[in-house]
């Protein structure tokens, strides 16, 4: 049924399988968050694919906003230093929010964001993930909802890119280390 083609390796995580992890996942929000809504915030781009099937699943009126940011120096993160490209709209003092991203890799971004949210008075701050890589955490993040744990891999897909490709893609996929020069 799918077509890997020459650049994936294999399917991680198909459509039908983030989906119905998302539902469980939303069941989750919706208890803890009873009768008290969060403020969904999306990290751009890679955020979009969950934060539109989250946000539809969730059975409760939530609104969105979003945020893109980027690390200081083109290809490591390293740092840990990000940058904010484009803010929040909302003033998030007071208010309940939960952040909703595509995956965690080294922790670095969503560390960061949480203690940035944090710093503006929102009431709380929480994370939820569709994806996460344990083994690459450089750093401790506390998160509340988590899709699925996968191995290090360079995956695409479901809102991960490769050089901006393969994001479209309806399920995470694994690129083959010939594409990105790995082993
Ligand atoms: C990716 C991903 C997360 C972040 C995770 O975003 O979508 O936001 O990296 O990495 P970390 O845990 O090591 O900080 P990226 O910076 O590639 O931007 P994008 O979402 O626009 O692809
Ligand atoms: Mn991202
Ligand atoms: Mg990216």
């Amino acid at each position: 049924s799918h077509q890997l083609g020459d650049n994936l390796s294999a399917i991680l995580h198909t459509e039908d399988e983030l989906r119905s992890r998302l539902a469980e996942m939303a069941r989750e929000i919706e208890v803890d968050y009873a009768g008290n809504p969060p403020l969904l915030v999306g990290v751009l781009k890679g955020a979009v694919m969950v934060m539109a099937d989250l946000a539809r699943e969730l059975r409760f009126h939530a609104q969105m906003d979003w945020m893109a940011v980027s690390s200081y120096g083109a290809s490591t993160k390293s740092s840990g230093v990000v940058r904010i490209l484009k803010d929040l709209d909302a003033d998030i003092t007071g208010r309940d929010v939960l952040i909703v991203e595509d995956i965690i890799d080294s922790g670095l971004t969503l560390s960061w964001l949480k203690e940035n949210l944090e710093s503006r008075g929102a009431k709380s701050v929480r994370i939820c993930t569709m994806l996460r890589k344990p083994e690459a955490l450089k750093v401790e993040v506390d998160v509340a909802y988590v899709g699925f744990d996968i191995p290090v891999e360079f995956v695409v897909g479901y809102g991960l890119d490769f050089a901006e490709d393969y994001r479209n893609l309806r399920d995470v996929a694994v690129l083959a280390p010939h594409v990105y020069g790995g082993e």
